[in-house]
C-alpha cells in the first residue's frame, strides 16, 4: 500500500491516480517520472513535499511552513496490475481512505490531477478540459482540476495549461 507523503498539516493537498511500479516498490507516491515532473513544477512555485526542504532563505532547522508544504496522496492506495485503469470497485474500496486523509490534513486547497481523482472527489465524469479553469469545492475546500503529470509527459504542449492551473 502507498498511502501518502508530506506535511500532515500541509495547506496544499495533491491527489493523483494510483501508485505505479516505482511507487509500489518504494512505498511513496509520485517517485517515478511523473513524480519528478510534479516535484519540479511544485518547486517552481515554492512548494515541497519534504518538510524542512528550504524553499527560501530560512535556515533548514526552522520548522517547515505548512503554507509551503504539500501532502500528496492517490485515489487508489494499491497499484492496479500492469498499470491498467482502476476498476469502479477498486475506487470505491479506496475512497474512504482518501476522504479520511483529507479530513486529517485539512488542506486549504486540493489539486485533483487526472480523471480518477476528479471522479472520486467531484463525482464527475466530465473531461478534465471541461472542469479545469474554475474553482470547485470538496466539502467546502477549494478544489482545482488539472492534467495528470503522466498525461503532460505524453502531451508536452498541454504543460502551459497545467501552469495556468497552478
Ligand atoms: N501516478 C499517480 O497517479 N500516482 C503516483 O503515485 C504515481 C504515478
Amino acid at each position: 500500500t502507498v498511502f501518502g507523503v508530506g506535511h500532515p498539516q500541509a495547506h496544499w493537498m495533491i491527489v493523483g491516480e494510483a501508485p505505479g511500479e516505482e511507487e509500489d516498490r518504494r512505498g511513496e507516491p509520485f517517485v517515478g517520472r511523473s513524480g519528478q515532473l510534479l516535484d519540479n513544477m511544485l518547486r517552481a512555485i515554492g512548494l515541497s513535499r519534504h518538510a524542512g526542504a528550504s524553499t527560501g532563505s530560512a535556515e533548514s532547522s526552522d520548522p517547515p511552513d505548512p503554507a509551503k508544504q504539500v501532502f500528496i496522496a492517490n485515489t487508489l492506495k494499491c497499484r492496479p496490475p500492469g498499470n491498467r485503469n482502476p476498476l469502479p470497485e477498486e475506487l470505491a474500496r479506496c475512497e474512504g481512505f482518501l476522504i479520511r486523509q483529507i479530513e486529517l490534513v485539512q488542506p486549504r486547497i486540493i489539486l485533483a490531477m487526472g480523471r480518477f481523482a476528479v471522479q472520486s472527489l467531484l463525482r464527475s465524469t466530465a473531461p478534465i478540459g471541461q472542469l479545469r479553469g474554475r474553482v470547485h469545492r470538496y466539502q467546502g475546500v477549494p478544489l482545482v482540476v488539472t492534467y495528470h503529470p503522466a498525461y503532460l509527459l505524453r502531451n508536452r504542449p498541454e504543460k502551459a495549461r497545467a501552469w495556468d492551473d497552478l
